[in-house]
């Protein structure tokens, strides 16, 4: 019975990979995740260019617990690397939370000059990177859930969150964005059938909006800076316990659900 089994109420798995964890929104949730009073024991930072991820590797020079990791999620080898070195490390615990933050934008891409190569650039970064680093990295999020198996879906048993953006809604949209929003809303899509798909596995699948935020992407004029964006989406990760909450899509500015 669901009503019997243990409740986490705080956000505390022990390992957690993230994409994109160079800079912005990325680079963030490794330092909040650091601030944790029960900080992940593994916390793989991981980047396309390693050698250039100076903040990051700063960070990681203090704390032991971050393993910056090379992974290019459009480049299907380097995220099976990546996946070696981080099964190398956790041994059979496999890991508890898949954070897919990397993700790519042209903010001028209308009906006009919108390109089939700008199209598949946002389709392999957004869409089909985070299904694929889903695939590689599943055996190691069923070690983690079967490792919690009379607990209830949460981000401290296995989860995959997928950062993906109120661009990619098809119920919010306002036109123009092609390669983004197209790609977003193919991610949601993943997201959803990966939710279905892992249900029987304990891996809970959602997807997360992370506000309209002040980095490289979202540009000096956006509404939240990063610290605030990170902390509202911890926010709905604590919340997302039980098979009830996978296979949503909030916003993590209102905490509300968003329509697909
Ligand atoms: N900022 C916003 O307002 C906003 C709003 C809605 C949703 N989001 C979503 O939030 C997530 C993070 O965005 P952000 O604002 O932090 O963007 P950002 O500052 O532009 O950072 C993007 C990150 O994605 C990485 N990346 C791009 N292509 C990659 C690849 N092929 N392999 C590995 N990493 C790659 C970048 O690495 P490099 O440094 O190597 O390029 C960088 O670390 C994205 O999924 C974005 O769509 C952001």
């Amino acid at each position: 019975m669901e009503d019997d089994r243990y409740l986490p109420t705080m956000l505390s798995p022990k390992s957690v990979l993230i994409t994109g964890s160079n800079r912005g929104i990325g680079l963030e949730f490794v330092r909040q995740f650091l601030k944790f009073a029960d900080p992940p024991k593994y916390i793989f930072a991981s980047c396309r260019l390693p050698e250039k991820a100076s903040e990051l590797t700063e960070i990681a020079k203090t704390s032991p617990c971050v393993h910056v990791i090379k992974l290019d999620v459009a480049d299907h080898s380097s995220i099976k690397n990546a996946k070696a070195v981080v099964a190398s490390v956790v041994e059979d615990n496999g890991i508890n939370l898949l954070i897919n933050n990397a993700g790519t934008y042209r903010a001028d891409a209308d009906i006009y000059n919108v390109s089939w190569e700008e199209m598949r650039r946002n389709f392999d970064v957004n869409a089909i990177g985070p299904l694929m680093i889903s695939q590689t990295f599943l055996p190691l999020l069923k070690q983690a859930a079967g490792r919690k198996k009379d607990e209830v879906m949460s981000c401290n048993k296995a989860a995959i969150i997928n950062i993906s953006s109120d661009f990619g809604s098809i119920t919010e949209n306002f036109g123009r964005l092609y390669p983004y929003r197209a790609s977003k809303a193919a991610q949601n899509m993943i997201t959803s059938c990966l939710s279905i798909d892992l249900k029987a596995d304990g891996i809970l699948c959602t997807a997360v909006h992370p506000g309209w935020v002040k980095t490289d992407m979202g540009g000096p004029n956006a509404k939240i800076s990063t610290e605030e964006s990170v902390s509202g989406v911890f926010a709905i990760l604590r919340k997302l316990q039980g098979e009830e909450e996978s296979g949503k899509y909030y916003d993590s500015t209102s905490g509300k659900v968003f329509g697909w």
